[in-house]
Formats: structure tokens, C-alpha cells, sequence
């Protein structure tokens, strides 16, 4: 099929989206986030279209995009106090909860779930869309399963161009990973993701949370593979004179440094690519998936790559370079 390329900035957008959305095809949308691959998530078999086009396992449920907190009530039951606060607070925007689900969502949409995940984006186009189509979106990453997610349009073009109906350019994506995710469901709230709305901010509203164990890259033990680029990612933490050290002892032709932008010179001789500054987790998140996807390149062979410590929004980058590197992390201090 040949994909239609739709601005964000062009007045008929919206309504040209919504009628290919109801007819049951897929869009891809931007969001504040990540760019998602859109279906009417209430219809089954516009929904599969998604995981086909994803190559997605279909236990792997979707997340479904409201375009305000009253579609709550529409698509959640029993849904707690606290989700409503945190609704007030942080949406539109990064973050995800996870509810008890009404009939009316679909199986196919929470992957056989009785809950389902919800989010209100914080882009006017996006949210244009879903209110026009009348329907939530249901929407994943628009990335193909397992590889980087998606923050610009062209990064979605390389992925399906020809395999979807259109993509909605909206630039890039200001916050770059995908949301927080929190879920609600159980007797305390429990983190399954960590993203642009932190712990902290989490805990301020909810008190305390449980921490998912595969939401932090503390264990190295964990052996799938997510986010990857077509070549091996190493984590190298330790202070740069350390870390300088290893690479220039590992390294081989070919290879490149993954850094902060405070690294380049010092990384020089071995290819570096810098994705933010050090201290900076918002652009840290923001270049991390367009510098996987530069160097998803099975001629590169390894990629050594700088990752941030501490928590907050750092915690999110650990989380997807950790992904990526299927949680292989050198402590170069140690290896002097
Ligand atoms: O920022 C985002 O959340 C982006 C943009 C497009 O909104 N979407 C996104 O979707 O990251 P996806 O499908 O790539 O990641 C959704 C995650 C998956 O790990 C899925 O397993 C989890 O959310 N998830 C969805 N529904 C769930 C549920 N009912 N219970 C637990 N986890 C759920
Ligand atoms: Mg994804």
C-alpha cells in the first residue's frame, strides 16, 4: 500500500487521520514520547493489523490513548482515587496506568488482560485524532518489535513505509522515551516501567510504590534483549579515565563509543557518537533511540556506551541502554 505522509501543521490532518483510523486501518502518530503505530482500539481486527505490522507477540498488550481523563470511566472500572490524581497532575503527558478493564476493550487489545493501560499524550494533533475518530487509539512504539522506538517521523518511514496507510509528522519527540508506566491494580502501586515521570514524582502523590525489577538495570542476570541495535552494546560505567582506559584496551576497527556530549574529545580516537550531556537526563532520553538507530549496523560489531547513574529521569536511560545492551555492563574501575 503506499503510505500518506500527513504534517501535523496542516489544518485537514486531523480529520484525514481520524476517517482512516475508523475505517480500520493504522496511523502513526506523534506523541510527546515516542511515535506510536495507531489502530481504532476497540476494533480486533484493525488492532492485529498492529502486531502484524510490529511483528509483535500478541500476549504483549497495548497501551489505549485517551484525548482527556473523562475516557476513563469509559474504558476502566473500579478505578482508585489516586488514579484520578495523578490524571490531574500529569496529563497529558508521559505517563501510563495501568486499570481494571471494561468489557467493551477488547481481548486482543490487552493481550487477555481484565486490565488495561491508558495514557492521555500531550500532543494536540494526537489527541485532534482520537477525538475526531470517537475511538481510543490503541498504540505501541511504532518501532518493528525489538528494535529502537521511534522519536521522528523518518525513523517510522525506514520502518513501514509501504506497510501502513499514513504516517503524521510531527516532529521530533520532545521527551524521546516511552512513558512512565504505573500499575494500579494491585494492593500497592507498582512501577512497570520507568519513563518521563519519576519515581519521585510518583511517590510524592502515591507514598510509597514497589519498583518492578526489570524497571531498573541493577540486574545483570536478565537476558532479553529490547531496544537493540543490530550490534553488540556494552555498557562501560566507571569514571572516564577508567572507562577511556578499557575501550582503548577493547577496542576494535569498526567499533564506536556511544558518550556524553562532555566525552567527545576524550573518545576521539574511537568513533564516539554523544547522545546528551552527562548531567542532563531530558536530553539524554531525548537523543538516546535517534543514536540507537544510527548505529544499528551489523558492520560495527560492539558499541561501548556511557550511561547515566542515580535516579529520577536518569533511571528511564538506564533502563533503555540497559535493554539494549541486554544488561552487559563492564565496571571498568574494576577491570583496571
Ligand atoms: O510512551 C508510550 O507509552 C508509547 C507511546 C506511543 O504512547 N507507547 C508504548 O507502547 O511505549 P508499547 O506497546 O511499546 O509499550 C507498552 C508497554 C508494554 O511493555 C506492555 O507490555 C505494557 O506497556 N502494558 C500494556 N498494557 C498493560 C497491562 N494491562 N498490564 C501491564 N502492562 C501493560
Ligand atoms: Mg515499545
Amino acid at each position: 500500500m503506499e503510505t500518506l505522509y500527513l504534517s501535523a501543521t496542516d489544518p485537514k490532518t486531523a480529520e484525514i487521520a481520524a476517517k482512516i483510523i475508523k475505517s480500520g486501518e493504522l496511523v502513526a502518530i506523534p506523541t510527546e514520547t515516542v511515535y506510536g503505530l495507531g489502530a481504532n482500539g476497540l476494533d480486533e481486527e484493525a488492532v492485529l493489523k498492529i502486531f502484524q505490522a510490529k511483528g509483535r507477540p500478541q500476549d504483549n498488550p497495548l497501551i489505549l490513548h485517551l484525548w482527556g481523563a473523562e475516557q476513563m470511566d469509559e474504558y476502566c472500572q473500579n478505578i482508585p482515587e489516586s488514579a484520578r490524581i495523578l490524571a490531574q497532575k500529569f496529563w497529558p503527558g508521559p505517563l501510563t496506568m495501568v486499570l481494571p478493564a471494561k468489557e467493551i476493550v477488547p481481548k486482543r487489545t490487552t493481550g487477555g488482560l481484565a486490565t488495561v493501560a491508558v495514557r492521555c499524550p500531550d500532543s494536540h494533533i494526537t489527541r485532534e485524532i482520537i477525538r475526531l475518530a470517537g475511538v481510543p487509539l490503541a498504540a505501541p512504539s511504532a518501532n518493528i518489535s525489538g528494535k529502537p522506538s521511534t522519536t521522528t517521523a523518518e525513523h517510522v518511514r525506514h520502518d513501514h513505509d509501504g506497510r501502513i496507510a499514513a504516517i503524521v509528522d510531527g516532529g521530533a519527540c520532545r521527551v524521546g522515551v516511552e512513558s512512565t508506566i504505573i500499575d494500579l491494580t494491585g494492593p500497592q502501586p507498582r512501577l512497570l516501567r520507568p519513563g518521563g515521570v519519576t519515581p519521585e514524582q510518583l511517590v510524592a502523590v502515591l507514598g510509597d510504590i514497589l519498583i518492578d525489577k526489570d524497571a531498573v538495570v541493577k540486574a545483570p542476570g536478565m537476558k532479553y534483549k529490547h531496544y537493540a541495535p543490530d550490534c553488540q552494546v556494552v555498557i562501560v560505567d566507571g569514571d572516564l579515565p577508567a572507562a577511556r582506559n578499557y575501550i582503548e584496551k577493547t577496542w576494535q576497527p569498526g567499533n564506536r563509543v556511544l558518550c556524553f556530549d562532555e566525552e567527545l574529545e576524550a573518545f576521539a580516537p574511537f568513533a564516539p557518537l554523544a547522545y546528551g550531556r552527562e548531567q542532563d537526563a531530558d536530553s539524554l532520553m531525548a537523543g538516546l533511540f535517534a543514536a540507537l538507530r544510527e548505529l544499528d549496523d551489523p558492520a560495527i560489531g560492539t558499541v561501548f556506551a556511557r550511561c547515566p547513574r542515580g535516579s529520577g529521569k536518569a533511571l528511564a536511560v538506564q533502563n533503555r541502554l540497559g535493554k539494549a545492551a541486554g544488561f552487559h555492563i563492564i565496571d571498568a574501575e574494576q577491570e583496571q
